[in-house]
Formats: structure tokens, sequence, C-alpha cells
């Protein structure tokens, strides 16, 4: 995937001032209402119970938070956090190593959950079950297979993509949560929180122009924010006013829906070639050089969120609101 300032995926540049940024508790963790008052709840009917937290799915594009609300639950649960990925558990032996190291409550935090592999997955199911494992031992007619008790524990997974998840997997998530995209107000707040850790001063104004060019990505605020922050200091006094961010986000070709030139390449093609469409996703990814599930998983969410692109069964249709941004007649005839 071509670099760019506007993926909402983290790249090793965000690792260490990401990690300075994350709120650590429920009432910190800005927007997403309805995500919270759920786990809220939940939490402390375990904590009442003093119990484990029933295993949660967190689903949604990247850079919306999913990591760091992981870490806020095992905080809120006053629990260890252990966390690692699908792809880095590549044999059951992996897996057993990482649920025998936790303590009753612990939260096992495993990113990038669709990639788990089948033989995985088999062995996950009974731990998030019945808390135990079934591992087989030794090789050929001596093999057989021993079973470990784990101490209760809450799996959270996290995902961009819920759709490729095993249904016997899916099913296993007592709590299911769908991260949305955030709007303007909790995306300044963000913004305002992270301009406040860096000790760097910001107006409401500005703030505001940068939840809006965000793509309703914290990910991508705090990052257009770092950018912006260097722009006023070597540009202006340090401060970042209205008009320093403008002239900052101007330079970084983010223009006022929060498009970059991937995104204009995208739709202005799908209007030149195609007139539009209907159009494949392959055949759209062919045309500009991307992987179509980079165009589907990055690109595309906040184009149909926005309602510059819509799916239908025959392929994707560029809309009139994205004809008119980009400054192209409206086609008058309906599209066949
Ligand atoms: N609700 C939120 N409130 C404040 N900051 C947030 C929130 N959600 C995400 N962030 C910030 O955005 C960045 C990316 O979040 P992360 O949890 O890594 O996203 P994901 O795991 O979904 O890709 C982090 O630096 C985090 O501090
Ligand atoms: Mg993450």
């Amino acid at each position: 995937m071509e670099d760019r300032v506007l993926s909402g995926g983290s790249t090793e540049f965000d690792i260490g001032f990401e990690q300075s940024l994350r709120p650590q508790l429920l009432r910190e963790y800005i927007g997403q209402s309805q995500v919270k008052d759920n786990l809220s709840i939940f939490i402390e009917a375990a904590r009442g119970r003093s119990e484990s937290l029933d295993h949660v799915l967190l689903y949604g594009p990247p850079g919306l938070g999913k990591t760091t609300l992981a870490a806020v639950i095992a905080n809120e649960m006053n629990v260890n956090l252990k966390t690692t990925s699908g792809p880095a558990i590549e044999r059951p032996g992996d897996l057993a190593a990482v649920v025998s190291s936790l303590e009753p409550g612990d939260v096992l935090f495993i990113d990038e959950i669709h990639r788990l592999n089948r033989a995985i997955e088999e062995v996950l199911y009974p731990a998030m079950e019945d808390f135990c494992l079934d591992i087989v031992v030794g090789k050929g007619p001596e093999a057989r297979s021993i079973r470990l008790d784990l101490p209760p524990f809450t799996l959270i997974g996290a995902t961009t993509r819920a759709g490729s998840l095993s249904a016997p997997l899916r099913d296993r998530f007592g709590v299911p949560l769908r991260l949305e995209y955030y709007e303007i107000e909790p995306l300044k707040e963000i913004v305002i929180r992270s301009a406040d850790v860096f000790d760097v001063k910001i107006d409401e104004e500005a703030a505001i122009e940068l939840a809006k060019r965000s793509r309703g990505t914290p990910r991508i605020a705090n990052r257009l924010l770092k950018r912006v922050r260097d722009y006023a200091q070597v540009r202006g006094d340090g401060k970042i006013n209205f008009a320093i961010a403008q002239e900052a986000l101007e330079m970084l070709q983010v223009d006022s829906h929060g498009l970059d030139h991937i995104d204009h390449k995208l739709l202005t093609s799908m209007i030149e070639q195609f007139r539009g469409g209907p159009v494949g996703i392959d055949t759209i990814a062919a045309s500009i050089g991307e992987e179509s599930i980079t165009i589907e998983d990055v690109y595309e969410p906040y184009l149909l969120q926005i309602g510059f692109l819509q799916r239908t069964p025959r392929g994707r249709i560029v809309t009139h609101d994205a004809y008119a941004h980009f400054g192209y007649p409206i086609p008058e005839s309906p599209r066949n």
C-alpha cells in the first residue's frame, strides 16, 4: 500500500507517539457512546459477580480505537492484558503458550483475529467455551490428546473484517461491538486532548478543521495534528490557529472532505473510464494499481460512509455528490 497521511492503518512511525495518546479508562475514551454504554454495563456486572468478562469482538475500520479499547477494558476490569495477533500464532503450541500464562480474569487480546488459521481456531473453541485446551502430544500411534484446564479469561478479538471471521468463531463472542466512524465533535475533542498531551496550543476552530479532514478516524486526526504542529512551529509561532491549520492541510493535500490523491484517483477514474459505474472492485483495483483488498478495507469504507460511493450487486457506483465535489457535470440519464 502506498504510504499516505490519510491511511487509517498504523505505520512504524505511529507506534511510539500513539502509545502516549491512548486513553486508559472508559470515561477518557472519547465518542462511541453506544459501545461504551454497553461495555460499562457488562463490565460492572462481571465485576459485581467477580467473574471474567464475556469474550468481546471489536470490529471496524483501522484507526478507530480497537487496540485502545482492549487496553481500556483490561484496565477497567483491573486485570492483566496479554497481546498477540492472528498471524503471530502459527501452531497450536503457540496458542497454548499464551493462554497457559494467563491468570484468572486476564484479558487475551488477539489483533487481526480473522487471520488465525483453522487449526488454531479448533483449539480456541474449547478454550473460549469451557476454559480448557485439548492438545495432542506425541506422534503416530503414540499420539494422545491431553486436556489442560485454563483459568477463566476474556478473549478480546479485533478485526477490520468481521465478514472474514468463520461463523463458529464469531458465534463464540458474547459481546460483539462494532466501532463506527467518529463524528466531528468527538474527533475535535480527541484533537484537543492530544494537543494537550503534546503540550501544543490549538484554537477550537483549528481543531474542528482537523476533525473535519480526518475521515472520521482518531488515528488520522492525531497524525494530522502532528504534521500541523510541525508546520506551526516552523512557519508560525508554534500555536495552531485556523489559518495555520488550513495552510498546513493544503500543503498535505488533504481536501475539505478529508480525501487525498488516492481517493481522487479512485473516484475520478471511475467517472472518466467507467461513466461512474457500476464497476467491479477488481476492475477498479486494476485501473488504479491498488489491491482489491486494500480498497475494500481502507479506502472504500469512508467513501461509502460519506455517500460518495455506493455498493450494488453489479458493482460500485459513484454518486452525484461525488460528481459535484470533483466539479464534474452530473450525468442526466439514469444509469443502465
Ligand atoms: N475513543 C478514542 N479517544 C481518544 N483517542 C482515541 C480513541 N480511539 C482511538 N484513539 C487514538 O487513535 C489511535 C489509534 O487507535 P487504535 O486503538 O490503535 O486503533 P485500531 O486498533 O482500531 O487501529 C491511538 O493513538 C489512540 O490514542
Ligand atoms: Mg489496532
